[in-house]
């Protein structure tokens, strides 16, 4: 098992540096998938209200012999419920499909600014804290003027900020932004999913050669020496093992720059959601 550095919050508590994402899976195959994870030394789940798969997730951390307070696990809110009771209710609910009594970290998934309602959200996860339910709060997908809102309304930073961020949409102003807020970035889709093509991309796949390593761990590399997490979705054993496998060498500053210069700006994104525009409810 392999055993993963941490990256300190804001608020005092210390996470995984790696985290594992999952989306599609679901079912019986997800719990495997998620016990394997686990045994390969995942110890920071993330799923959400959207994926689907809360309860797939709680049947995995039962049947897992690690103790749940080893593990921490990670939902976020749905879009529908922004306002502040609604809120309460899905954190409670969640908390019920899932089988445990408090989150380690919940995020808002989105901001939805044509809502205006992420305030009210944010007050609640703030609340939601107090009454015990969760550790840590954050958001998701949080631009910074969606950040320096909750923050002057609130006066509680978010203690991470969970973001797309892959070599073709390196979203470094961004990560900028959320560090001088004191932020985390979890970059979510570290390999641009199933639908960029950025494992084949010919540079980093001479960067692999170079370092004798796999393209995936180049960029969780990149990713941890910018101070981002990264949340990587692997189903199978060999991928979530080899994206463990990271902590024995470095990137240099000029190819972590090379990486960078990979960026194609909005064009980039996976699947076009500007966090301004995309709505999702569910
Ligand atoms: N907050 C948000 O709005 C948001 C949005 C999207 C995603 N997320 C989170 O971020 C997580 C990660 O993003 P994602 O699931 O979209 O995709 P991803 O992690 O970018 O990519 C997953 C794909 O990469 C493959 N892969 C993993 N490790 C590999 C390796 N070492 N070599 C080659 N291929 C490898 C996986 O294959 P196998 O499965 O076959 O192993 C899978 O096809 C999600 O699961 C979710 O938890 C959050």
């Amino acid at each position: 098992m392999t055993k993963i550095e941490k990256f300190e919050l804001n608020d005092g508590t210390s996470l995984p540096a790696i985290g594992f994402g999952t989306v599609n899976i679901q079912g019986d195959t997800g719990v495997n998938s998620v016990l394997t994870a686990i045994d390969a030394g995942y110890r920071l789940i993330d799923t959400s209200t959207n994926y689907m798969n809360e309860g797939m997730v709680g049947e995995a951390i039962r049947r897992s012999s690690v103790p749940r307070e080893e593990l921490m696990i990670n939902s976020k809110l749905p879009g529908k419920a922004h306002e502040y009771d609604k809120a309460i209710k899905m954190i409670q609910e969640s908390l019920y499909r899932i089988g445990i009594d408090y989150f380690d970290k919940y995020l808002i998934h989105w901001p939805l600014p044509k809502q205006d309602k992420y305030e009210e959200a944010w007050q609640a996860l703030v609340d939601a804290q107090k009454f015990g339910l969760i550790k840590t709060i954050g958001v998701s997908n949080f631009l910074q003027e969606h950040l320096e809102r909750i923050i002057e309304k609130t006066g509680v930073t978010p203690a991470t900020n969970q973001i797309e961020r892959h070599p073709y949409f390196n979203n470094n102003a961004l990560v900028e932004a959320n560090k001088k807020l004191g932020i985390l970035t979890e970059a979510w889709s570290p390999f641009g999913r199933e639908i960029n093509d950025v494992l084949e991309n010919e540079t980093i796949v001479k960067l692999a050669e170079k370092y004798r390593k796999e393209p995936a761990q180049i960029i969780i590399r990149w990713n941890l020496q910018n101070g981002v997490m990264p949340i990587v979705k692997a189903s199978s054993f060999s991928h979530q093992k080899a994206n463990l496998d990271v902590f024995d060498f470095e990137l240099s500053k000029e190819d972590i720059q090379e990486i960078d210069a990979l960026d194609k700006g909005e064009e980039g994104r996976v699947e076009a959601q500007h966090p301004n525009e995309y709505e999702e409810f569910d």
